[in-house]
C-alpha cells in the first residue's frame, strides 16, 4: 500500500478535482435517500389513508389533501431522483477526469524517465517490460486512481449517513437486515480476485497466440520451404486452445458474479420483511419503514459489493505501482558534473581508459590513451569483438569508463551538458536503425526544421541520394514495417547521410559501411574527405579498404592499442595491420 502514496503528489496537483469529486459524490449520495424516505411517507400517509376510510369519518377536503399530499411526495421524489443524475454526473466529470489526466502525466513522466535512463539499463531489461509498465501498469493504477476512489468516497459517505439514520429508526431491523452484507462483501472480493487473476492469464495467453501468429508470418517464407504448415497450424491450435481453456474458467467465476448479489439482497429482503413485520406488529416500526429498509439495503449492495471489487482493485494498483516505482526509483549515473556548455572544437583525448560491461564483467577496452586531434581523421581498425564500438559508445558518453578519463577541448567529458555535448558529435553507430517513417523525416531526425536542400546534400554525400530518386515516391517513401525494404547497404547509407545533416564537429562512423561494396565505399570516404575537410572524423571499421585514408590508423586487438600510425607505415611494420591486409586483399581476390 505504501507503494501507492506516490501518487499523493497528483492528488495534490488535482486537489479541485478530488475536493468537488467529494463534494459531489455526498451530495448524490443526500438525493439518493431522499427517495426511499419518500417512499416510507407515501406508504405511511396510505397507511393512515386507509385506517380513516374505515371509520369512513372522511370529508371530501380532507380526501383531496391527502391526494395533494400524496402528489407532493412524487413531486420531491422525482426532483431528487433529478437532482442525483446531475450530480451523478458531475461525480464523473471530475473524478473520472482526474484518474484520465494523472494517468497522462504518470505515463509521460515513466516515458521522460525510460528517456533519461542509460544503455545498461535497457539491457538488463527486456522491452516488453518496459512497455508493460507503461501501458497495462499504469491503467491499472489509474483503475485506483478513478474508480476505486469514487466507489470508495460513494460507500462511506452512503454508509454513513444511511446506517445512523436507520439505528434511529430501530436498532435490532438494521443489524438483522445487514447481517448478510459482509459475507456479500468478502465473497465478492474473492471472486472479483480470481477473477483479476484470471483476466491476467487470458491476457497473457492472448499474448501469446498473437506473438506466435506474428512469429510465424513474419518467417512464412522459411515456413513454407521447410513445408512446415502442419506443425504451425498444430502449435497455433494448441495456443488457442489454453485461450479457450482460460476465457472457460472466467466464465465460471463470472457466474457466480450476479448471483451471489442477487442471493444476498433477497436474503437481507426477506429478512427485513420478516423481521420488521414482526416489529411493525408490536407497533415498533411503521409499514413504510419495513418499504424504506428494503430500498436501503438495495442502495447498500452495490457500494458494498463494490467495496470487495475496490479491494482488489486497490492490491492490483499497488503491485502495479511498486514496478512503476522500481523503474522511477532508477537513476542515471550518467550525469553532468558542471554542465559546461561551451562550443567543442573536437579534439578527444583517451588517457589509460578502461571499460568493463558491468552486465558481462568483459573487459572490452584495457589502458587505451590515443589523442584525435581537431580536424584529424583517425580510423580505429580490429576484429569483431576487439572494443572498436565500445570507444565509440565512450566517445559518446553512453557510458563512463570504468578507469582513466576521456578529456574533450580541455575539459573532462563529464563536465559538459550530456545534451550539449551529443548535438556536437554525428554518430553512425553499428547497427542502423531507422523509424517507420519516410526517407526524409528519417535523415532530417536531428532538425525537422532542416530545409530540403541540406537534406538532398546529405544524401548526396553519403551516395544514396540517386537510390532514393529511383523509388517512386523519392524523399517521401516510407521505410520500416509498412514501407520499403531497403538493402543493408542503402540503410547504412541513410544513417549516414542522418548523421552528416547535423553538421557535426566530430563524425564517428562505427563500421558503417560493411555492408558496401568497396566502389561504393571509396566515393563515399572521398565526399566525407570533402566534406569534413576541417572536421574531426573517427573512422571505425574491420576493413581496411574503409581505413587506409586516414591520417593515421590505430589497430585495435582485445581492447587494446597494439600498432599506430599511417597504413604505410602499419605496412612496414609487418604486425597484425599487414595481417589483415593479407587476409583481406586475399578474400577480395576470391571475389
Ligand atoms: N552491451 C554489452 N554488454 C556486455 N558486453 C558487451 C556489450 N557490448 C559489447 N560487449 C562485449 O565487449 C567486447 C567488445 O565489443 P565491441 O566494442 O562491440 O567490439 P567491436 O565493435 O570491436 O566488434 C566484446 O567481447 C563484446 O562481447
Ligand atoms: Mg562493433
Amino acid at each position: 500500500m505504501k507503494e501507492l502514496k506516490y501518487l499523493n503528489k497528483y492528488f495534490v496537483k488535482y486537489k479541485k478535482h478530488l475536493l468537488l469529486g467529494v463534494l459531489f459524490i455526498s451530495l448524490t449520495v443526500c438525493f439518493q435517500i431522499v427517495g426511499p424516505q419518500m417512499v416510507r411517507e407515501s406508504l405511511d400517509l396510505i397507511t393512515s389513508y386507509l385506517e380513516q376510510a374505515d371509520n369512513q369519518n372522511l370529508t371530501a377536503e380532507q380526501k383531496t389533501s391527502f391526494g395533494y399530499r400524496l402528489l407532493q411526495y412524487a413531486g420531491v421524489l422525482l426532483i431528487a431522483a433529478l437532482l442525483r443524475g446531475v450530480f451523478l454526473y458531475a461525480t464523473r466529470q471530475t473524478v473520472i477526469i482526474m484518474s484520465r489526466r494523472i494517468e497522462y502525466d504518470l505515463k509521460n513522466e515513466v516515458y521522460r524517465h525510460y528517456q533519461s535512463l542509460p544503455l545498461s539499463f535497457y539491457r538488463k531489461n527486456k522491452t516488453g517490460d518496459l512497455m508493460a509498465r507503461i501501458s497495462e501498469d499504469v491503467s491499472k493504477v489509474r483503475m485506483y486512481l478513478g474508480p476505486a476512489i469514487m466507489y470508495g468516497i460513494n460507500l462511506i459517505v452512503l454508509f454513513t449517513i444511511t446506517v445512523s439514520y436507520m439505528v434511529s429508526v430501530n436498532k435490532w431491523l438494521t443489524l438483522f437486515v445487514l447481517l448478510p452484507l459482509p459475507i456479500l462483501s468478502i465473497s465478492i472480493y474473492y471472486v472479483s480476485d480470481r477473477m483479476n487473476v484470471q483476466s491476467e492469464r487470458i491476457q497473457r495467453s492472448l499474448s501469446n497466440l498473437s506473438t506466435f501468429v506474428q512469429e510465424a508470418f513474419s518467417g512464412i517464407r522459411v515456413l513454407k520451404s521447410f513445408v512446415r504448415e502442419d506443425d504451425s497450424s498444430e502449435r497455433f491450435t494448441q495456443e488457442s486452445k489454453q485461450y479457450k481453456k482460460e476465457s472457460l474458467k472466467l466464465v465460471a467465476i463470472n457466474s457466480w458474479f450476479f448471483p451471489l448479489i442477487l442471493g444476498m439482497i433477497g436474503t437481507s429482503t426477506v429478512i427485513a420483511v420478516y423481521v420488521g413485520g414482526n416489529e411493525a406488529m408490536k407497533g415498533n416500526v411503521s409499514v413504510g419503514n419495513i418499504a424504506e429498509f428494503i430500498i436501503y439495503v438495495n442502495l447498500l449492495t452495490w457500494p458494498v459489493t463494490s467495496l470487495g471489487w475496490v479491494t482488489s482493485i486497490i492490491q492490483r494498483a499497488a503491485a502495479s505501482q511498486e514496478r512503476i516505482n522500481e523503474f522511477l526509483s532508477q537513476k542515471t549515473d550518467i550525469v553532468s558534473t558542471t554542465n559546461i556548455k561551451t562550443s567543442i572544437e573536437g579534439t578527444i583525448c583517451f588517457n589509460k581508459v578502461s571499460f568493463t560491461y558491468p552486465s558481462s564483467g568483459i573487459e572490452a577496452v584495457k589502458e587505451v590513451s590515443f589523442e584525435l586531434k581537431k580536424g584529424e581523421k583517425l580510423a580505429l581498425i580490429g576484429g569483431t569483438g576487439s572494443g572498436k564500438s565500445t570507444i565509440a559508445n565512450l566517445i559518446c558518453r553512453l557510458y563512463d569508463p570504468t578507469n582513466g578519463d576521456i578529456i574533450v577541448d580541455t575539459q573532462d567529458i563529464k563536465a559538459y551538458d550530456l545534451a550539449h555535448l551529443r548535438s556536437h558529435i554525428g554518430y553512425v553507430p553499428q547497427d542502423v536503425f531507422l523509424f517507420s517513417d519516410t526517407i526524409q523525416n528519417n535523415v532530417a531526425f536531428a532538425d525537422e526544421t532542416v530545409s530540403m536542400d541540406v537534406i538532398s546534400q546529405a544524401t548526396k554525400d553519403a551516395y544514396v541520394h540517386h537510390n532514393i530518386m529511383d523509388f517512386p515516391d523519392g524523399f517521401q517513401t516510407l521505410v520500416g514495417e509498412r514501407g520499403i525494404t531497403l538493402s543493408g547497404g542503402q540503410k547504412q547509407r541513410i544513417s549516414i547521410a542522418r548523421a552528416l545533416v547535423k553538421n557535426p564537429k566530430l563524425l564517428i562512423l562505427d563500421d558503417c559501411l560493411s555492408a558496401v561494396d568497396t566502389k561504393t565505399e571509396d566515393i563515399i570516404l572521398n565526399n566525407l574527405q570533402a566534406v569534413m575537410k576541417d572536421k574531426t572524423a573517427l573512422i571505425i571499421s574491420h576493413r581496411v579498404s574503409s581505413v587506409k585514408f586516414a591520417d593515421r590508423i590505430l589497430v585495435l586487438d582485445d581492447g587494446r592499442i597494439v600498432e599506430s600510425g599511417t597504413h604505410d607505415e602499419l605496412l612496414s611494420q609487418k604486425g597484425l595491420y599487414k595481417q589483415f591486409c593479407e587476409q583481406q586483399l586475399h578474400s577480395e581476390g576470391i571475389k
